[in-house]
Parts: C-alpha cells; sequence; structure tokens
C-alpha cells in the first residue's frame, strides 16, 4: 500500500527526481563531449535553456552525481547579479588541486597550478580567494583577467591531465551572470581552447564547461562575450512527452510495489501537462491521496489521480499567487495585459496599446518584469512568461 512516508516524488527546484527522464539526447551529448575532452578534442561550451522548473538544475545535478563518481573534478557553480562567480570558480579548483596533493606523482603540476591561482588572485585584488603558495612571476597576472584565468584554467587541466581525471565546470543561472564575469569566463576558456597540449597532435586539455539558464541565456553570454560565447551548444528543455511523463510517475512507485492504473496515469498526464515541476506535484499530490484513502493495496486509481491534480492545481495557483504579491498594481496590469495576448502577439508596442499608451510608456514596466524575472526577452521585441501557467492563472484571476 502506498504510505505517506515513502512518498517518492520531490516537487522542488533543484531537486534531483528519482526518475529523471526523457533528457536522454541531452545525458548523451553531455558524455560524449566528457568523453571526448578527455581524449583531448576541443569540446565547445554547452549551454542548458529552458524556462522556470524545466529541470535544468536537476540535469546538472545528474551530470554532478554522474562525472563525480567518475573520479572528475567537479566544481558545481551559480552565477547571481551580486556574486562573484570567478572567485569561487578559482577556491573550488584550490580544493581539488590540495585534494590531487596527496598523489605524489603530480606534485610538480599541482604546485603549478596552485601558484598560478595565486598570481590571478594578486593581480586581480578584487578576489577573495585563500592562496596557497607564492604567486609565480610573470604568470597569470597580466592584469586581464580573462587572460589570467586562462592560465590557471590550463594549470588546473594540467595537473587534472597528469592525475588522470577531467575538469567538469558548470553554472547555473547564468542568465543572471554579470557580463564581467561572463567575459571573464568565456574570455578564458577560449584561451584554454587555444592551448595545445601536444602542438605536433593537436590535443586539449580535459575541460567542459556546461552551463543553464533561462532562454535569455544565449543573448546574455552575447552580451558579455560577443560572438565566441555565441558558439556554445544548445540544448533546449522543453515540456517532457507523455511518454517520458508516464514513466516519471511510474518508476518510483513500481521501485516499491506500487502501479498506477491505466486511467489514472491519464488524468495525471493532463495535469502535469509536461510540465517537469508539475508532474512531481501531481505524484506526490496522488500519492498522498492514495495513502490516505488506505484500502486496494498496491494500486494508485483513477480517483486518487483526480485528488492529486485538482490538490496540485491548487498548489500551483498558489506559487502563481505568491510570486504575484511582490508585483505592484500597474506591473501587474502590465502582466495581465500580456496574458490576453497569445504568444506571437506579445511585442512591446501590441502590449502597450492594450494598456492605452506607447511602448515607451511602458518600457519601464517590462524592464522591471524582466528584472523580477517573471517576464523575459522572446526575440524581435517580444517577451514571454517564464513560469509555465502563469498567464493562464492570470486570465483565470483576471476573470473572477
Ligand atoms: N526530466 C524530469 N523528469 C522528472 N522530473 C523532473 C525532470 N526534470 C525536472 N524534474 C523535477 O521538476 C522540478 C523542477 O526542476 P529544476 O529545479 O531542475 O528546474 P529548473 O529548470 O532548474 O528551474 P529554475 O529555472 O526555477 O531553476 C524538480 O522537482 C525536479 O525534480
Ligand atoms: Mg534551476
Amino acid at each position: 500500500m502506498p504510505h505517506a512516508d515513502d512518498n517518492p516524488y520531490v516537487p522542488g527546484f533543484g531537486i534531483v527526481p528519482p526518475a529523471l527522464t526523457g533528457r536522454e539526447p541531452e545525458f548523451a551529448d553531455l558524455a560524449t563531449a566528457l568523453r571526448r575532452a578527455r581524449r583531448g578534442s576541443y569540446e565547445r561550451p554547452r549551454l542548458l535553456t529552458g524556462d522556470r522548473g524545466m529541470g535544468k538544475t536537476a540535469v546538472l545535478g545528474e551530470l554532478h552525481a554522474a562525472t563525480r563518481a567518475d573520479g572528475c573534478w567537479v566544481i558545481d557553480l551559480e552565477a547571481s547579479v551580486s556574486g562573484d562567480t570567478i572567485a569561487v570558480l578559482l577556491r573550488e579548483l584550490t580544493r581539488h588541486l590540495r585534494g590531487a596533493r596527496r598523489d605524489a606523482r603530480v606534485g610538480a603540476a599541482v604546485n603549478a597550478a596552485l601558484a598560478t591561482i595565486a598570481s590571478v588572485t594578486l593581480a586581480h585584488t578584487g578576489l577573495s580567494v585563500e592562496v596557497e603558495l607564492a604567486p609565480r612571476p610573470g604568470v597569470a597576472d597580466s592584469g586581464d583577467i580573462a587572460a589570467d584565468l586562462g592560465d590557471a584554467l590550463i594549470a588546473a587541466g594540467q595537473a587534472a591531465l597528469e592525475s588522470g581525471t577531467a575538469i567538469v565546470v558548470t553554472v547555473d543561472e547564468v542568465q543572471a551572470m554579470p557580463a564581467a564575469q561572463v567575459s571573464a569566463l568565456f574570455g578564458a576558456l577560449q584561451r584554454l581552447a587555444k592551448h595545445d597540449v601536444d602542438p605536433t597532435l593537436g590535443t586539449r586539455l580535459p575541460v567542459i564547461c556546461v552551463v543553464a539558464g533561462l532562454p535569455s541565456s544565449r543573448a546574455a553570454l552575447r552580451a558579455g562575450a560577443g560572438t565566441y560565447a555565441e558558439r556554445v551548444r544548445e540544448h533546449v528543455l522543453d515540456l517532457l512527452d507523455d511518454a517520458a511523463v508516464t514513466e516519471a510517475l511510474r518508476t518510483p512507485a513500481e521501485d516499491q510495489g506500487v502501479a498506477w492504473s491505466g486511467d489514472a496515469i491519464t488524468a495525471a498526464l493532463a495535469g502535469a501537462a509536461g510540465y517537469p515541476f508539475a508532474l512531481q506535484l501531481v505524484g506526490y499530490e496522488t500519492w498522498a491521496a492514495a495513502a490516505l484513502r488506505g484500502e486496494d493495496a498496491d494500486l494508485i486509481t483513477e480517483a486518487d489521480a483526480a485528488k492529486g491534480v485538482a490538490a496540485a492545481r491548487r498548489e500551483l495557483d498558489r506559487l502563481h499567487a505568491s510570486r504575484l504579491d511582490e508585483v505592484p498594481d500597474t506591473e501587474r496590469r502590465y502582466l495581465q495585459a500580456v496574458a490576453r495576448l497569445d504568444g506571437t502577439q506579445r511585442r512591446s508596442a501590441v502590449i502597450a496599446a492594450e494598456l492605452g499608451g506607447t511602448a515607451q510608456e511602458w518600457a519601464w514596466a517590462r524592464a522591471r518584469l524582466i528584472e523580477r524575472g517573471l517576464l523575459r526577452p522572446d526575440g524581435h521585441g517580444r517577451v514571454a512568461f517564464t513560469l509555465p501557467g502563469l498567464a493562464e492563472h492570470l486570465r483565470a484571476v483576471e476573470g473572477t
């Protein structure tokens, strides 16, 4: 019987679900990139994009687990408007290098990398990194952060190579990364890419970088670091298909000897509408309903799923309402106007006309809502909602 304490579903943000389904092509590509990088081939940085709750952080989490198990040096970064991702990157490199020091065979490469990081830190006084060794004069102290960080990545990559491992750098929420940091990171990656371990063979160091963020990320990368950053390989994480949702619901239950009836799955599929966050919510609430019913051992019924879907809807409504709570009235009117228009019509001029004004008069509201992370630019002057279901919520609230 499904027991409340054993509920396997994880509605939340950034949590790796028990069954991460429908993202096989993305994982296959990331695995290929890592294997090729380990063989010395150049691999472009990867970019995962998707709206809120589509599973970007979950994919990164799974990548971290798999590559850590494989012995890679994993550096898991989260960008923010006010944080310093570059300092954290250097700190994390230092931590891995210290760990590798126990291996006497790679001592020289590790020490060289630690001294290089000391040079970068000294040359860029704003970086709060605890240094380990005396800096190396003439190395990584040009004053150009991209070049110096590049030297640090090259030295650390050399130490990883000699340790028989690879470095996996990931940056989540990359759309929020300040342009100067984007420019430093991608400039450094470009320098790394140009570095030949062995000029006769043209081999590269085993370092891969995966960044993830909202669909506006590519534009943010271009703004910060120009065309090199634009050459990332992008995967768009979209809604899941029915087969993936079904598997994500069925597998964790089956692991506990619990089955979903066909009708229960049909109801849950309609309730989740392919949205990963909603599928976990529907799964969780349906399991809770089945546990409360307490009879019919080991079967989740259509009635359980109907209750689960209704509870999940209420929860999603509360989530949307709390996001809107902090939005002042005038901005909310802007959001409502956007919600009334269909996707292709959501252009600044059309929205402003809905509200009775010009695009210029309303530009501040558009900018504020993008800053709040509720809207995002969607090309050609259009905007889109970042949170699936928010448009429907706004229309429903307005209609009542
Ligand atoms: N492929 C998947 N299969 C099943 N569940 C998933 C899948 N991807 C994500 N989830 C679940 O959906 C929820 C949201 O995922 P996650 O936090 O990774 O989204 P995100 O894209 O990083 O969102 P945000 O932009 O808000 O950070 C989590 O509960 C996660 O466990
Ligand atoms: Mg996330």
